[in-house]
């Protein structure tokens, strides 16, 4: 079977590209727009890039040919953001902000969670999430109905018992999710093996 990308609709396209390309890391984001009004939501078109300076990068498609997702519109105005890690615990939590709502209205406001400062932005971090990693915009490329935001980390917050003292992760205690074919399939990250690299 062959694909030819030109000739399908976006949403076709999308179910291909997205359910073939797995897992991906999700990156679940907060933001704050002028008025400091909190926003939260998932991006799973996300990775980290590289390490020196230490870049992760996430693409938030348009709500329609003008209007950005809340997120990028956010990021454009304070050029801050905070990625956070999702475990399993938190994959309702996380899907649940995914929801539409009006722009400036925090889709934290109903859920069981709570936010603390960050310490290098003005963009507080969702205190549950295992990770978070205070990121500023260092640019964005539009392609077409396409953001690609590209941050650079200044903080990363871990939570206790995840690394050793020798700043290496423990076997067995980080759970990330990831996310699987479209539209809502996700897998769990638990039986791991190991491949050492040739010398
Ligand atoms: C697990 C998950 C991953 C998602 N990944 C993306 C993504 O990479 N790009 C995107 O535009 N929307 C993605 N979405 C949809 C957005 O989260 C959704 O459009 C959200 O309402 C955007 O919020 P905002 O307008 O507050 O930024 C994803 C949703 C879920 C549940």
């Amino acid at each position: 079977m062959t694909f030819d990308l030109e000739k399908l609709a976006p949403g076709a396209r999308y179910r291909i590209l997205s359910s073939l390309v797995t897992p991906r890391p999700i990156a679940w984001i907060t933001t704050q727009d002028r008025e400091k009004r909190l926003n939260a939501a998932p991006f799973s078109f996300f990775n980290v890039f590289g390490s020196n300076p230490p870049i992760v990068a996430f693409a938030p498609g348009n709500k329609d040919a003008l209007t950005p997702k809340d997120t990028a519109r956010n990021i454009r105005q304070t050029q801050e953001f905070v990625v956070h890690l999702v475990n399993e615990t938190l994959g309702e939590l996380m899907v649940a902000t995914s929801a539409t709502l009006p722009h400036g209205e925090s889709e934290l406001k109903n859920l069981p969670l709570d936010t603390i400062p960050s310490e290098s932005i003005s963009v507080p971090r969702i205190a549950e999430a295992p990770v978070a990693m205070e990121c500023t915009e260092h640019s964005t490329l539009e392609i077409g109905s396409n953001r690609l935001i590209i941050g650079i980390v200044h903080r990363v917050h871990v939570r206790d018992g995840l690394f050793d003292s020798h700043g290496y992760l423990i076997e067995g205690q980080y759970h990330p999710l990831g996310r699987m074919a479209a539209p809502d399939w996700y897998t769990r990250t638990d039986e791991q093996f190991e491949i050492p690299r040739p010398d």
